[in-house]
């Protein structure tokens, strides 16, 4: 059996939940860590994973909502990480896509989170894009561990994070014709890895074009089992083992 290890499973993006995740089960993934990005969906988080056993979470404010927290939503998180099923803090980070203008800004909500998890002793959950040497020299001055979520750098950047002590999250991306990670993956210790398809976003060949869900970590499991010449076996065990390691509430 699998863990989806980074998801968005909220009402906003599927309307059945139950059917979802029991499908999920069907097809060998029955563990799900559902990351918050703002107040809105870490109170949805919160109330989900007291619904599903099978279900953890993480509380975080991700760097596209850097205009839009307040003190408070910070202290919401503070407040709630003592939950049993709040495994990290995520999705957090900083991502330059849309233009560096909020770079600063950018920088202090995720040393503010990155502070949080120090003094928590918590694991975190990195969202990167376009912004690779602020992240890593942002991570460097902390000392939190976690996963590199939606991993998709160069070998060199792989292994400045694993110095740190990251993970590196693998999602559907890995499938893509062209994606170079492939050649990157081929390389990361199997013991670096974690399976996520960061659902309902960035669905796997040949499903392209439809809404992710949790069960095509079962056809990027194949991919990386594939790449890695192991077993699907060995690979669920590998990474199960990973997240436990990583996430110490994870039962
Ligand atoms: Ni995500």
């Amino acid at each position: 059996m699998f863990t989806d290890s980074h998801c968005h499973l909220y009402h906003e993006y599927y309307e059945d939940l139950d059917s979802l995740i029991n499908e999920s089960i069907n097809n060998k993934v029955n563990r799900f860590i559902n990351d918050g990005c703002d107040r809105k969906s870490n109170e949805e988080v919160l109330k989900l994973v007291s619904i599903y056993d099978n279900m953890y979470g993480t509380l975080g404010i991700h760097p596209e909502n850097v205009n839009d927290y307040t003190d408070a939503d910070l202290k919401f998180i503070e407040d709630n990480l003592n939950n049993p099923k709040i495994i990290a803090i995520g999705e957090i980070g900083l991502d330059y896509h849309y233009g560096k203008n909020n770079k600063l800004e950018q920088i202090k909500l995720l040393e503010l989170q990155l502070k949080m998890a120090e003094r928590y002793h918590m694991p975190v959950v990195i969202h990167s894009r376009e912004a690779t040497l602020d992240t890593l020299n942002t991570l460097k001055k902390y000392q939190v561990k976690g996963v590199i979520h939606s991993f998709s750098g160069s070998k060199e950047i792989a292994k400045e994070y694993l110095k740190l002590g990251y993970l590196l999250g693998v999602n559907g991306v890995i499938t893509f014709k062209n994606a170079n990670i492939k050649e990157v993956i081929k390389e990361i210790p199997l013991e670096s890895l974690v399976l996520e398809t960061d659902s309902p976003y960035l669905t796997p060949e040949p499903f392209r074009g439809q809404q992710n869900n949790p069960s095509h970590i079962i056809d990027i499991a194949k991919f990386v089992a594939d790449l890695k010449g192991i077993s699907l076996e060995e690979l669920s065990s590998i990474t199960n083992q990973n997240l436990k390691k990583c996430f110490s509430k994870i039962k």
